[in-house]
């Protein structure tokens, strides 16, 4: 008789390896709901010159399959284009070096930042390269760049075939503390943040410091509203040394920032794989907190905020609602919004008095994209979340108008 999970109402994780087999033929049970576990492997990897010194990082994460060799295509996102003019030229003299690696067509650009997200149809592209180009499930597919171009290669990469195996080399701060060791790959549709997607698990992510040299200021500081989000998640000794670099990091000091990317990749990464939900299963999105406005904020303002820019302002808002309506200390809740300042960030935008109605249609799109209850991350303390169910409109817009104060008096 086979182990039935029927009282359960979803099935026990981790399987039991012990299943028993019948022997012979049973026609009585008509029910099998039957728990089972896939090993997954994530390879993080941090390099400080992954083009020069250190390109046999990248060389020994791609396998070769049986008697051939690796087969490797590359995407790399514009914005690099100006200032890692040689990028193309490494990959080219990678492959010659190593007569290991053949390149599978020319090297590949991808528009630079969300409107790669935004166009339906570059996604057909990238999969008619793919295609061109016989890529096989044991070939890789290698993006390189921002975010935005790493969500929507990786995307074409988890559909072609089933998942062709992704490399993502994030070249943001946002990206390597963030969404490069992520599961989550998509495309904006139906002007909703991420409606089309996947969960996929890259093959390998490696995060090369000397990538972040050439990013704008705009851009350098952009990640690190993410590293704060999940400092206050996760571990509070994390935001307070967050909040005492605050101004080095805002100043590039490569230490500092360093460390903080790393510090926060590192959270992501055991939050994916050791978290227990890593596809997103139950009702909860515990990493995006901040995120219902944030969200809604890049689609109102026509994505001129930067995600991360608007995560800073969704992660003051939801941290000032977490003091009037969770108890979280008002001494922490200013701590939170004086490290996002000390970084750099303006937690004040025109939509959050103009558009105030619009912004709360992104509770509802944040729960619809789980379905179910409304679930919102809160925090009770820093690094104690709380998982909500309803949020009071009068307390969220005084909370709205509380950070708009700071950031009046703030900016000034
Ligand atoms: N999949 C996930 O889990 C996840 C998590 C968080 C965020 N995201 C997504 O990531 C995107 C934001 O990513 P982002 O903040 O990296 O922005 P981005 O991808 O829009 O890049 C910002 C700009 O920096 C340029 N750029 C990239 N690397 C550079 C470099 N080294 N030097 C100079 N310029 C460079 C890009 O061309 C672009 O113009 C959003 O679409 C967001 O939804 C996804
Ligand atoms: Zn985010």
């Amino acid at each position: 008789m086979f182990l039935s999970y029927r009282k359960e109402k979803r099935p026990q994780w981790p399987a039991d390896p012990t299943l028993p087999i019948p022997t012979e033929m049973d026609h009585t049970q008509s029910h099998f709901d039957i728990a089972f576990s896939v090993p997954f492997v994530h390879r993080l990897r941090f390099t400080r010159d992954l083009w020069d010194r250190e390109e046999q990082v990248l060389l020994d994460l791609l396998v070769a399959p049986p008697g051939r060799p690796v087969r490797a295509q590359f995407w790399l996102d514009e914005g690099l284009s100006e200032c890692h003019p040689q990028l193309k030229q490494r990959i080219w003299r990678l492959a010659r070096r190593d007569g290991a690696l053949e390149l599978a067509g020319p090297v590949q650009w991808i528009p630079a930042g969300e409107a790669s997200k935004n166009d339906v149809h570059l996604l057909e592209r990238i999969l008619k390269v793919i295609h061109e180009h016989d890529l096989d499930r044991q070939s890789y597919i290698v993006a390189v760049g921002g975010g935005a171009v790493l969500d929507v290669v990786g995307f074409a990469a988890a559909i072609a075939h089933r998942g062709i195996r992704l490399v993502r080399v994030p070249t943001t701060t946002l990206s390597q503390a963030d969404s490069g060791v992520g599961v989550k790959n998509g495309i904006n549709l139906f002007q909703k943040k991420n409606w089309l997607g996947a969960f996929a698990v890259p093959w390998g992510v490696i995060n090369d410091y000397a990538m972040l040299e050439t990013l704008s200021d705009r851009d350098f500081r952009a990640g690190f509203s993410e590293a704060v989000k999940v400092a206050l998640l996760k571990d509070a000794p994390f935001f307070e040394g967050l909040a005492r670099r605050a101004r080095c990091i805002a100043e590039r000091d490569s230490e500092a920032s360093a460390w903080a990317i790393r510090q926060s990749a590192l959270w992501h990464l055991r939050h994916i794989t050791a978290g227990g939900d890593p596809f997103e299963m139950t009702e909860a999105r515990p990493l995006d907190f901040g995120h219902w406005s944030a969200h809604r904020l890049e689609s109102l303002s026509e994505f001129t905020l930067r995600h991360g820019e608007a995560v800073a302002i969704g992660v003051a808002i939801d941290t000032i609602y977490s003091v009037l309506r969770h108890g979280l200390l008002m001494s922490e809740g200013r701590s939170v919004l004086q490290c996002l300042r000390d970084l750099g960030f303006s937690l004040q935008h025109p939509l959050l008095e103009t558009a105030r109605e619009d912004l709360f249609a992104g509770l509802e799109e944040f729960r619809q994209h789980l379905g179910g209850r409304l679930t919102v991350t809160m925090l009770e303390a820093v690094g104690k979340p709380i998982n909500v169910h309803e949020i009071d409109r009068t307390i969220m817009n005084e909370a709205i108008d509380r950070v708009l104060e700071f950031a009046l008096v703030s900016d000034d």
